[in-house]
Formats: structure tokens, sequence, C-alpha cells
């Protein structure tokens, strides 16, 4: 088992008088997709928001390759390589792929931009990642698929060198082709090396591309295994009731609202 890349430990983050995370501890590891799964309202975007220095958390450590690391901003997430694609994308319509992949970072000098260099990044990017579907890296965004909009917000956050990518529920809004070509591209992430978190509440598309599930009950992590070790209805009940068996909480009772 490699060690983590991402190693978190005791997060605890409340807003205001709600406590949502209590004690998480979690990692993610180069070359693994890790799903992270759990209830509607169980603290999953919050973590992600933590790690990504979008909401200070109140008390943990973060350790990232080991050493402890300080996240108080996204600038900070970014320096590490931490790279976050939420499920709203936050691409902009008016601009075409290489525009947004591109966007804030420009490549050139202020009054000339490097157009033909950050066309040809944009278009290696999506060819290392098996990208065909985007006819040209010129076309508007607002012309494109879910998928292929989706496609791109991956791309845009691997082309600046990240080592964890985590993905917010990236196939919710998808067909099942869009979906599939998505699963493919997380999939190629974990095998280039990167650290991958899949936050998804769709059972088949977690058994079919993480290797490790961490399920969140009412803000606790009270699971983390590896998929083959597991069935689909553990891992629902874990997400539904704290417990499966011999795995999560022991008394998941005592923490129930
Ligand atoms: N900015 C905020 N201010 C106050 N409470 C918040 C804020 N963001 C989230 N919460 C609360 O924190 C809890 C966890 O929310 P979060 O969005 O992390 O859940 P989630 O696991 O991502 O759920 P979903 O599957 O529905 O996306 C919820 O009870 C939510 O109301
Ligand atoms: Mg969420």
């Amino acid at each position: 088992m490699s060690e983590p890349i991402l190693d978190i430990k005791g997060l605890n983050k409340s807003f205001g008088p709600v406590h949502v995370l209590h004690d998480v501890d979690f990692a993610v590891r180069a070359g693994e997709v890790t799903a992270l799964v759990g209830d509607n309202g169980a603290g999953k975007s919050t973590l992600v928001k933590c790690v990504a220095g979008i909401h200070p958390y109140d008390t943990g450590t973060v350790l990232f390759n080991g050493e402890p690391v300080h996240i108080h901003s996204p600038k900070d997430a970014g320096e590490l390589g931490i790279e976050v694609v939420y499920q709203d994308l936050a691409l902009a319509d008016n601009l075409d792929i290489v525009q947004n992949m591109f966007l804030g970072r420009e490549r050139g000098s202020r009054w000339l931009l490097d157009e033909a260099s950050m066309e040809k990044a944009a278009r290696e990017t999506l060819a290392s990642l098996s990208v065909r579907t985007v006819k040209s890296v010129r076309t508007p965004v607002s012309s494109l698929s879910g998928g292929q909009r989706q496609t791109v917000a991956i791309a845009k956050s691997v082309l600046w060198n990240s080592k964890v990518v985590i993905l917010d529920e990236p196939t919710a809004a998808l067909g099942v082709a869009q979906t599939r070509q998505v699963l493919d591209l997380v999939r190629r992430l974990a095998e280039q090396g990167l650290g991958v978190v899949l936050i998804s509440h769709n059972m088949a598309d977690v058994f079919e591309v993480a290797d490790r599930i961490d399920v969140l009950y009412l803000g606790r992590l009270v699971a983390e295994v590896q998929t083959k070790d597991v069935t689909h209805g553990q891992v629902v009940e874990l997400i539904t009731a704290g417990r499966s068996g011999d795995l999560g909480l022991a008394r998941p009772e005592a923490v129930a609202l």
C-alpha cells in the first residue's frame, strides 16, 4: 500500500453552531481512485472545500507528501497541486476551450498572448487523456454537451501539474455515453499517477472506478475499505446507517440526531 500523497487527520469544521465534520481522517493515494460517499448533507462537499482552501477548518492537520501544510486559500491548494472540479464547473460559456483552460493563467505578455503555445498545450492535454470527442479546441464552451464540458473542466485541472484531482459528482447530470467518457477519464488520471477523489451517489460508478471507498456518515468518516472487499449492499448500509456488520461505527445510534 502506497503512502498517502494527501493525508488529513482529525479535521473538524463547524458553520457557526453547526458542527459539520467530526474528527475526519481521510487519505488520498497517488495512482488510486478514492471514492468519497455519503448521504445528502453528510459533509462531502464541505470536506473538499476545506482541502481546497475555500472553507477554513477549525482543527486538524493536513500532510502533503508526509509534510505538514497549511491550506488557507485556493491559491495554497493550487500551489500544492490540489485541483477541484466542482459540479457547477465554473467554465465561461462565451470563451472557447483554450481560453477556458488558461483562464487567469494565460501565457504570453500582457499585450500579446501566446495563443499558439496555449492552443498546442490544450490540444496535447486533451490528447494525453485520450479525449477524442472534442473536434476543435477553438469551440466555444457554450456549444459543448454536458459530458464535453466536464471533460474540459477535468483537462483544465490536469494541465496545471496537479497531484490530486477531486471531482465532486462529475457524472450527476450526464447520460450513459457521457458518463462512460468521464469514468474512463477518471481512471486515466489515476493511471497517470495522480491521486483522484471521486464523490458520487452512483454505486455502479463507484464500484467501477474506485480502488478504495471512504464513507462519511453525519460528518464522521465511518469506514475506509478496499472496493474489492465489500458489496454494494454493505456500502449502501454504511451510507444510510453508519454501520454494516463489523464495518462502520460500533454504535451509530449514539451519533444520530
Ligand atoms: N456554507 C455553509 N453554511 C452553513 N452550513 C453549511 C454550509 N455548507 C454546508 N453546510 C451544511 O453542512 C452539512 C454538509 O453539507 P455538504 O454540502 O458538505 O454535504 P454533502 O455531503 O456534499 O451533500 P450532497 O450529497 O447533498 O452534496 C449540511 O448540513 C449543510 O447544510
Ligand atoms: Mg455535496
